[in-house]
C-alpha cells in the first residue's frame, strides 16, 4: 500500500491523479489537518510532525510513502528515512518545466518552501535563471477553511499586484491546483504541479483501491464533490 501525506486538502489533489495513474495499487491518504498549514512553521516543527505521521503510514503496513507537499519535501532529509520508500515531489516537478529557458517563472508557494529556495536551485541547475519566487502564506489556509472564489481572488489580487510579463507559473504547493482557474486568469500561460508525476512504487498491490483516513464534514464532503473523480472509501 502507497501512504499519501500532506497537511490537507493538496494531497487529495495529488491522490486524485495518482490513483488514476496507478490504478492497480491501494492508496492511504490521510493529512495531518490539526497541525496545517505546515508553510509557516519552523523547521523542528515540521520534523516533529514528520516523524510521527510517519509513524503512523508505517503502522498501517505502506511501502512506500508520497509526500504530496512541497513544504515537508523542502525541509526534511529523507535519505535519513530507509525502513520506508520516501517519494518526494520537487525535482519530478522541476523536471517537467520545459518552457524556453529565458522564460519568466514565477514560483507561487508556502512561506517555507520559498524560504528554503529548493525550487530555485533545481531551475538554476536547469537553466532557469529569470524566476520570480513569491511566498503566498494564507493561500493553502483559504483553501483549507473553503474560502469563497471572492476571498481567494481578492487575496490573489492583492499578492499579485506587482508581477508583470509571467511567461509559465509553478504550483509549488499542492494545495493551489485546487484554485488553479483562478490563478490563470491573472497569468494565462503555461502552468506546472506536482499533479500526474511518474513514480516508481515498491509496494505491487494488484487490485486498485483508495482509502481516505481523515474527518468527514460537511466542506470536506464538497471538496470531495468537487475536486474528486475516484472512487474512494472512509477508513
Ligand atoms: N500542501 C502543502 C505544500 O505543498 C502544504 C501547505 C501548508 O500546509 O502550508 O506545501
Amino acid at each position: 500500500m502507497i501512504g499519501v501525506f500532506d497537511s490537507g486538502l493538496g494531497g487529495l489533489l495529488v491522490l486524485n491523479d495518482l490513483a488514476k495513474d496507478y490504478p492497480e495499487q491501494q492508496f492511504l491518504f490521510h493529512p495531518d489537518r490539526k497541525n496545517a498549514p505546515f508553510g509557516n512553521r519552523l523547521d523542528d516543527e515540521l520534523q516533529a510532525i514528520f516523524k510521527e505521521n510517519l509513524t503512523y503510514f508505517k503502522k498501517r503496513g505502506c511501502q512506500d510513502l508520497l509526500v504530496a507537499c512541497n513544504t515537508l519535501c523542502s525541509t526534511i532529509d529523507f535519505s535519513t528515512y530507509t525502513d520506508i520508500r520516501i517519494h518526494d515531489i520537487i525535482e519530478k516537478t522541476v523536471n517537467t518545466v520545459d518552457v524556453d529557458k529565458r522564460a519568466h517563472i514565477l514560483l507561487l508557494a508556502t512561506a517555507k518552501t520559498i524560504e528554503k529556495g529548493r525550487y530555485e536551485r533545481l531551475l538554476k541547475a536547469r537553466g532557469y535563471n529569470n524566476i520570480t519566487a513569491l511566498a503566498l502564506p494564507l493561500l493553502a489556509t483559504l483553501i483549507e477553511e473553503y474560502a469563497s472564489e471572492e476571498t481567494v481572488y481578492d487575496y490573489l489580487k492583492l499578492m499579485f499586484k506587482d508581477i508583470k510579463d509571467v511567461d509559465a507559473v509553478i504550483l509549488g504547493c499542492t494545495h493551489y491546483p485546487a484554485v488553479k482557474e483562478q490563478i490563470k486568469a491573472f497569468f494565462p500561460v503555461k502552468i506546472f504541479d506536482s499533479n500526474n508525476l511518474q513514480y516508481s512504487f515498491l509496494s505491487n498491490d494488484k487490485k486498485g483501491a483508495v482509502y481516505l483516513d481523515l474527518p468527514k464534514d460537511e466542506g470536506l464532503l464538497h471538496f470531495l464533490d468537487h475536486h474528486l473523480d475516484i472512487p474512494y472509501q472512509f477508513k
